[in-house]
């Protein structure tokens, strides 16, 4: 008896940590993802495929996330910043954004188009992104 108290202290000091770090750890958010404006959308939307988790296993979360500071400024992406959707900032009702990023189209545009541009011009196809 004795034992197996011993035994579930343990097992209970163990684990503990180790759910905790699952807990905080950041969250990865969906392997595949479909984009779709909601507040400026196009006539039809045109949404778009993303492979989130492809993109994630090349590149580091920095290079596409960022949040924004009181004044409106962007902020680094740091480990565990609240990972809000492009559009809550990237919309034309939001005061201060930049004309040339201030829709979810332009700000995606300037983000997506420009890396697979600078890859490989097939990877700026239109249907690349936009499936018929
Ligand atoms: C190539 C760009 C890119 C990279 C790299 C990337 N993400 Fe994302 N991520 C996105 C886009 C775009 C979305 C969809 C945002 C939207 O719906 O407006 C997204 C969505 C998310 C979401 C869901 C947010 C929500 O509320 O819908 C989470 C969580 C997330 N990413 C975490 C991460 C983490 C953690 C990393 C690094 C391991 C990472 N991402 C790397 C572009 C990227
Ligand atoms: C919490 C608000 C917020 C979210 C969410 C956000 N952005 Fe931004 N973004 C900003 C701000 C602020 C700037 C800087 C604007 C300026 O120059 O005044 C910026 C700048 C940019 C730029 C210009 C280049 C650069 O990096 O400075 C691009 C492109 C961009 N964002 C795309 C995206 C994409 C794509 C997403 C979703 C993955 C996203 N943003 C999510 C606030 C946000
Ligand atoms: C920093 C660079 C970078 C950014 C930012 C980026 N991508 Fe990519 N993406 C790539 C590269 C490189 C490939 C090709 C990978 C390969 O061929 O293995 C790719 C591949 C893809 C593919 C698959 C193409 C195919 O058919 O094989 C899609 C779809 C895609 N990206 C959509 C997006 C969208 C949407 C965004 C913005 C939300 C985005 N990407 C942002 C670099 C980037
Ligand atoms: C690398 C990926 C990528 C490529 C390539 C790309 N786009 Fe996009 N595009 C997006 C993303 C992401 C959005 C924002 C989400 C959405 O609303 O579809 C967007 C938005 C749009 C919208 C607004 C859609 C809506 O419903 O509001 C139009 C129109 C558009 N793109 C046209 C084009 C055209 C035309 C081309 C080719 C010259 C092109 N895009 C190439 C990723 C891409």
């Amino acid at each position: 008896m004795k034992k197996l108290i011993v035994g579930g202290a343990l097992l209970a000091m163990c684990c503990t940590p180790c759910l905790l770090t699952t807990a905080l750890a950041q969250d990865k958010g969906p392997t595949d993802i479909v984009l779709q404006s909601t507040i400026d959308p196009a006539k039809p939307p045109k949404p778009s495929v993303f492979p989130h988790g492809a993109h994630q296993s090349r590149l580091e979360c920095k290079t596409c996330h960022h949040s924004k500071s009181a004044e409106g400024k962007r902020i680094s992406y740091a480990e565990g910043q609240k990972i809000e959707k492009c559009e809550t900032c990237h919309n034309t009702k939001v005061t201060g954004m930049p004309e040339k990023i201030n829709t979810f189209k332009k700000a995606a545009h300037a983000m997506c188009q420009d890396c697979h541009k600078k890859n490989k011009t097939e990877l700026a196809k239109c249907s690349v992104c936009h499936k018929k």
